[in-house]
């Protein structure tokens, strides 16, 4: 065969088909490319824009912002979406506490990251505390031109009996799954899925390390019923964090940072990720959970416990970040301080007329309702 008819027969099978070249990797490895898409484990950056950019800012979750999760590779970023003045906010409980801009603009930075990272499928998780409609949260996604990216399920309310590989969600160009808690679905938005309806979790208000478990805890439904929950064809979702209850008087839970070395490992350590994951996957009878979840991503670090699920031994494509905290450290009692002064701004605008509006705590643990209502003045 002429060269030049062997080499253009070459390329217009690339075209059609971007990723057959073997060494081509989908979400950092090439082996993952023919996996589907709920057999694999995806690290998650919980509460991923509150990041702590000093130790002061008790309520932050993550110490790198979520293009460098992403990059260093998390493929799961969560967010709280609160409504204040009129606009869709990322806020830690209150926009008054912590206000990590808007929802559209946190989306375009992740359309950036996905148009710089074409092999590569990322999941948004959103805790709709306020209760956005569908309508309201798709026109987030529209502003942020980030809708060409989002993957549709066939059903908006039973899960896939098997979700599609990588190669075919990145080769679609449908590269973005998104979810979202509490949510009435809309068929106007179809890509915006409620979570319970795909996902079952295990507990996440953990204040112990000996109390991390298994066993799921949303949705309400199949709370404590393994078997149930496994047979449901949902997605088994890992929340592995550590609250400290050092304001527990407060009924205040905010992310234990002092502990996180040993929450993330991958061994060693009452409460390890590594152990905990082994544990989970041997419970759901070999299935090894779809999505871990933790605070501050880079320490443990948590994604060696997530190559060895995956059996990622050559990641490709990441960069790295520290292990270190980005901020320098400073005494939980500095923090704390914070934390008050939080509420104390919190309480002011209260009394002044403005009515915060009080979102389900999810996630956060505490119920700031109650110390407002119980009479704890300032
Ligand atoms: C929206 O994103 C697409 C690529 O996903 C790009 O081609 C288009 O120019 C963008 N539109 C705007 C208005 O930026
Ligand atoms: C840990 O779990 C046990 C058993 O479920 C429970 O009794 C105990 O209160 C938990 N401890 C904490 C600190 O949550
Ligand atoms: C974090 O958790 C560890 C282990 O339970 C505990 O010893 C430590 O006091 C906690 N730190 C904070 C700030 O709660
Ligand atoms: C990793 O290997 C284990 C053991 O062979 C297997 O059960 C699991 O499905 C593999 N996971 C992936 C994502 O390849």
């Amino acid at each position: 065969m002429h060269v030049w008819k062997y080499l253009s027969l070459l390329l217009s099978a690339a075209a059609a088909n971007p990723l057959s070249v073997r060494s081509t990797a989908c979400n950092n490895s090439p082996d993952l490319c023919d996996k589907s898409y709920g057999a694999i484990t995806h690290l998650g950056a919980h509460d991923s824009p509150f990041v702590r950019t000093s130790d002061s800012v008790l309520a932050g979750n993550q110490y790198f912002d979520t293009p460098t999760q992403l990059s260093a590779g998390v493929r799961l970023v969560t967010a709280q979406v609160h409504k204040d003045n009129n606009q869709w906010r990322l806020c830690h409980s209150y926009c008054t506490l912590m206000d990590a801009g808007r929802l559209s603009d946190w989306l375009a930075t992740i359309k950036s990251w996905l148009d710089d990272h074409p092999n590569e499928v990322v999941t948004v998780l959103l805790v709709n505390s306020d209760g956005a409609s569908a309508a309201e949260l798709g026109a987030e996604f529209t502003t942020a031109n980030i809708t060409n990216y989002a993957w549709q399920p066939e059903s908006l309310t039973t899960p896939p009996a098997s979700w599609p590989t990588l190669r075919t969600m990145i080769n679609s160009g449908k590269r973005l799954v998104v979810f979202a808690t509490p949510l009435t679905t809309s068929t106007s938005y179809p890509y915006l899925m409620s979570e319970f309806d795909f996902i079952w979790e295990n507990n996440y208000d953990v204040t112990t390390p000996a109390n991390f478990s298994c066993e799921p805890n949303r949705p309400s439904s199949l709370a404590g019923s393994l078997s149930t929950a496994l047979s449901s064809n949902r997605l088994p979702f890992m929340n592995h964090f550590l609250y400290s209850t050092d304001l527990a008087a407060l009924q205040i839970e905010y992310p234990n940072a002092s502990y996180v070395s040993t929450t993330n490992a991958p061994s060693g350590g009452n409460g390890n990720l590594g152990t905990a994951a082994t544990t989970c996957k041997a419970a759901y009878l070999g299935r090894q959970p779809t999505f871990i979840l933790v605070d501050f991503f880079n320490k443990g670090p948590a994604l060696d416990t997530v190559d060895s699920l995956n059996n990622v031994t050559n990641a490709v494509g990441r960069t790295t970040v520290s292990s270190s905290p980005s901020s320098t450290s400073s005494s939980d009692a500095s923090m704390i301080g914070n934390v008050f002064k939080g509420l104390v701004e919190l309480a002011n605008s209260a009394k002044s007329g403005a009515s915060p509006s009080v979102g389900a705590w999810i996630w956060a643990g505490g119920n700031w309702n109650s110390v407002l209502g119980g009479g704890i003045s300032f």
